[in-house]
């Protein structure tokens, strides 16, 4: 029989019936008597599953001895109507092929209830899994929904180096790159490793943003994005970093502050619509599996406005909150996420923009304010997330931006292609990151940031 493989997907959504099918997945469970089996099979292409039934004269017990719980599978038969509760169709089975066996006594994924903890050393399994196969088809329904907002917006999607010969950002610890022989690098007459001899002639880092990259690009091509891999060395052993992951940056030339703003704001709740409308399903399934206020607190998101306040009237609602912090607030402190929780969940109870930071604690390319104590940063905190985005209105005026790089020592030489955007041509311009996993993080609902990307990267792990 050569038909054509159809998925699960399909066969579940289809309305023609009492036709010959082939369904190739894995399987979930086989049950039955001695006079039928019911054999239930997945393929990834939705949460649910199809049944195939399988008769005792067609196959003996001993015949599906091997379609066993992981075991791949090849179906052939009817579907039709089932005539059993729980689905619409069923496929009535002519023909198995098992194509891959799982052995029961080792296949880790047995039915006996699977910690989040322990899936996460079987991370190249967990996929298998309802709660793992949701995850990623919202993560990819996430993405997909990143690359069509900017493009019905006229942005350009830019590609920013992943190796990087500046490691002048300050927004994190940088992974070293290098060829030289970690026992015995060459040394310089001093002493000290010669770089000269590394591979691109000099120190080369994994990016830890595409900003600067991507606001040489905004200055060319207007209103650009980039999504792709970041890295971070430092050693936060948090639920919500990760040494590795991704971000989304858009950056727009002649944007101001308000206009960043607005376009995160209507970002976000784009993207939050998109998997509701896209991925009800999946979603339901984490509301009802992990987290019972999930499509709730995606809805509201959807439905309300964000409050934005400066980061000065934030300081002044934290410090006379009746809660008690771990960390004090005072106003040049950085906000734990203690104190962004407290705004977002406590005070206001929906998301919120946080403005005009002091400077000390923001990087040197975010515009001063008229004060010359603030600058035009923004960060964007989420229920159960805190920080979701973090942007800035950019200093556009190259005597401001030189200053500030000599007051915080960040090496002119080093940013001398960057500043040529100051120098040429210079205008206001306007961006943001977005990290995609917190992204992911909050409309899944799951805890843990470590549980939203295939094979995540933390301190003292990198298996797989
Ligand atoms: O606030 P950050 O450090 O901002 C930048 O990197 C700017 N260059 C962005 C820009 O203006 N173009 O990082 C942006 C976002 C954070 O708000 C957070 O969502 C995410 O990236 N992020 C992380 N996500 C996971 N693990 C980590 N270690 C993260 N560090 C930042
Ligand atoms: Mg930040």
């Amino acid at each position: 029989m050569s038909l054509p493989r159809s998925t699960v997907q399909s066969l579940l959504a289809s309305q023609e019936l009492d036709r010959d099918v082939l369904v190739k997945g894995w399987v979930r469970s086989r049950r039955g008597n001695k006079y039928v089996q019911f054999i239930i099979v997945n393929d990834g292409s939705t949460l649910h599953t199809i049944q195939a039934v399988a008769n005792a004269e067609l196959f003996p017990e001993e015949s599906l001895k091997d379609v066993a719980n992981g075991a791949a599978v090849a179906i052939w038969g009817r579907l039709v109507a089932s005539q059993g509760k729980g689905q619409a169709v069923e496929i009535q089975a002519a023909e198995i092929t098992v194509l891959g066996k799982a052995d029961p006594e080792t296949y880790p994924l047995q039915k006996k209830a699977t910690s989040l903890e322990f899936l996460r050393e079987i991370a190249h399994l967990r996929p298998r899994t309802n709660t793992f196969g949701a995850v990623l088809r919202i993560r990819h329904a996430l993405a997909f929904a990143v690359h069509q907002y900017f493009n019905d917006h006229g942005f350009f999607y830019v590609h920013t180096p992943i190796i990087t010969g500046s490691d002048a950002e300050g927004a994190g610890q940088m992974f070293r790159v290098t060829t030289l022989p970690p026992e015995h690098p060459p040394r310089t007459a001093a002493g000290a490793v010669d770089y000269s001899q590394d591979f691109f002639g000099k120190q080369t880092n994994l990016t830890v943003s595409g900003q600067l990259e991507g606001e040489l690009a905004a200055m060319a091509l207007g209103s650009i994005y980039t999504f792709g891999p970041t890295f971070r060395a430092e050693n936060s052993n948090t639920a919500r970093h990760l040494a590795e992951f991704w971000m989304i940056e858009p950056e727009v030339a002649f944007n101001e502050l308000e206009e960043n703003m607005d376009l995160a704001e209507d970002f976000l709740r784009y993207l939050v619509r998109y998997a509701l409308e896209r991925c009800a399903d999946d979603l339901q399934f984490l509301n009802d599996q992990y987290d019972k206020d999930l499509l709730g607190r995606l809805r509201s998101v959807v439905e309300n406005d964000f409050q934005r306040l400066t980061y000065t009237e934030a300081v002044e609602i934290l410090k006379s909150a009746k809660q008690k912090f771990e960390f004090p607030v005072d106003w040049g402190t950085d906000l734990q996420s203690e104190h962004e929780r407290y705004l977002v969940e406590k005070h206001f109870e929906k998301p919120v923009i946080l403005t005009n930071y002091p400077k000390e604690i923001k990087a040197f390319y975010m515009k001063l304010d008229d004060d010359g104590r603030t600058v035009r940063a923004m960060d964007v905190l989420f229920p159960g997330i805190g920080e979701i985005i973090g942007g800035s209105q950019r200093e556009e005026d190259y005597a401001k931006l030189t200053a500030r790089m000599a007051e915080m020592h960040v090496p002119a030489d080093e940013l001398d292609w960057y500043l040529d955007t100051r120098r040429f041509g210079t205008a206001p311009h306007a961006g943001f990151g977005l990290g995609f996993e917190r992204l992911v993080l909050f409309v899944t609902g799951m805890g843990n940031i470590r549980d939203v990307i295939p094979f995540p990267r933390y301190p003292k792990n990198a298996a797989f």
